[in-house]
């Protein structure tokens, strides 16, 4: 027997409805499954290079298309403004406890929809408008919601910019603590999204407690590496760590927040309802299940296996003539410097479009070009390393990389290469 449902899906009577069915899909929007269907076959084509990208596991996509999608739940667990969300309330209570377990946070807020409306609630907890804060300028890897003009930070707070030294373009803590001792900011920010390097977060502590500050570090980047326990945790020296849950972390689009016992009810009031409305329950049941895989042993051999795998990529890169900023990298990321092979960030990012390869032009510190031109790339290994790439395939993929930029005549053979590599570590399987 089966049974007509009001969209027009046929369920079989007895079999549990659990969400997605990509069969159901197909037949009721055929032009939208292609787009999905074509998206899967761009990923699996090419080498996916972005830093700040990753693949989910199938067990995060299918919490993310389930029926959760569909329940208001304005609140926090226990505490809702809507019926019937016991339920509801299991998938955010496991998250803020897995979160907890994993980070050793005293209090977590798994609501937030992404890195930026993070930041924005940090930002309502702790100051006023037009309260001055301390953060990394954008051109030397900070991020939007780090001050720029364009953003509600640069727009609605007095935001003073430290930035890298010229000669190591590593971050400079004496201009950090004198520009604090100048301006008193109400709050610092540490943490970036191109800076390939360890932060200091004692130093970031001493000089936020040196003029009363509080400390933020926005950990978008380098949480999944927190998690993992492959790099110094913020946990210890910030008031308030705000994160992404799609980079390293490797789970549905998203943010969170891990804060102290000290500021917690104002980081969720924040939240909500002062910057977001109903949460996203089924992006929140994705996130349990990503932090349930983050506490596995096997997590921390991933994080160690990206940064052993960004060092092979950013040494050959070296080799290739592609100098990587700071010489190195510590992280799943690494910025290069193309000024000695004389070609644009735009320009070397369209030649590696060409030749398969996704990756982002990216300005270094000091950069002489604007951000629609750049002078360096933006490279990382998260994606490259959940396909279960190792260093000895990475060293294979710098040569590529800077094939693809130096040889644009030959994309077309640098593209077959990268699509035999590709298949080799597919993201996301066939069954057969
Ligand atoms: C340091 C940093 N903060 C915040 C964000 C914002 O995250 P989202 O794009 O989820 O808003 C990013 C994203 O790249 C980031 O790198």
């Amino acid at each position: 027997m089966v049974a007509e449902n009001a969209v027009n899906t046929v369920i079989t009577e007895g079999e549990p409805f659990y969400g997605p069915d990509f069969g159901m899909l197909r037949r009721n929007d055929p032009e939208m499954a292609q787009v999905l269907l074509d998206e899967l076959e761009r990923t699996r084509g090419g080498l996916q290079l972005i830093a700040s990208e990753n693949f989910t596991s199938p067990a995060v996509l299918a919490a993310l298309g389930s029926a959760l999608t569909n329940k208001y739940a304005e609140g926090y667990p226990g505490h809702r403004y809507h019926g019937g969300c016991e339920v509801v309330d299991r998938a955010e209570a496991l998250a803020v406890e897995r979160a907890k377990l994993l980070f050793g946070a005293e209090h977590v807020n798994v609501q937030p929809y992404s890195g930026t409306t993070a930041n924005l609630a940090a930002y309502a907890a702790l100051l006023r408008p037009g309260d001055t804060v301390l953060a990394m300028a954008l051109s030397h890897g900070g991020h939007l919601t780090h001050g720029s003009r364009s953003n509600f930070s640069g727009r609605w707070f007095d935001v003073v910019s430290y930035g890298v030294r010229r000669d190591t373009e590593l971050l400079d803590y004496d201009e950090v603590r004198d520009l604090a001792l100048r301006y008193r900011p109400k709050m610092i920010i540490c943490g970036a999204a191109a800076y390939p390097r360890l932060i200091d977060f004692a130093a970031f502590r001493g000089i936020a407690d040196e003029v009363g500050a509080w400390l933020l570090a926005d950990m978008a980047h380098t949480i999944g590496l927190m998690a993992g326990g492959v790099i110094p945790s913020a946990v210890p020296y910030a008031d308030v760590v705000t994160f992404t849950t799609h980079k390293s972390l490797r789970g549905p689009r998203g943010g969170g927040i891990l804060c102290t016992s000290e500021v917690a009810a104002r980081i969720d009031r924040a939240v909500f309802p002062f910057t977001q409305g109903g949460p996203l329950m089924h992006a929140i049941a994705a996130k349990a299940v990503m932090f349930g895989e983050a506490l596995r042993p096997e997590f921390a051999g991933y994080c160690a296996k990206m940064i052993a795998n960004c060092r092979a990529l950013a040494d050959t890169l070296a080799e290739e003539g592609m100098r990587p900023v700071t010489d190195g990298t510590d992280t799943h990321l690494a910025l290069v410097d193309l000024r000695g092979l004389g070609v644009s960030g735009a320009e070397a990012e369209r030649r590696c479009a060409a030749a398969g390869i996704t990756l982002d032009r990216s300005v270094i510190p000091y950069d002489p070009e604007p951000p629609t031109v750049t002078s360096g790339l933006r490279l990382g290994t998260p994606c490259v390393t959940t396909q279960g790439m190792e260093p000895s395939d990475l060293v294979e993929v710098g040569r590529l990389v800077a094939r693809a930029v130096r040889e644009p005549r030959a994309a077309g053979e640098i593209g077959e290469r990268v699509a035999a590599l590709s298949a080799a570590h597919q993201a996301y399987p066939c069954r057969r």
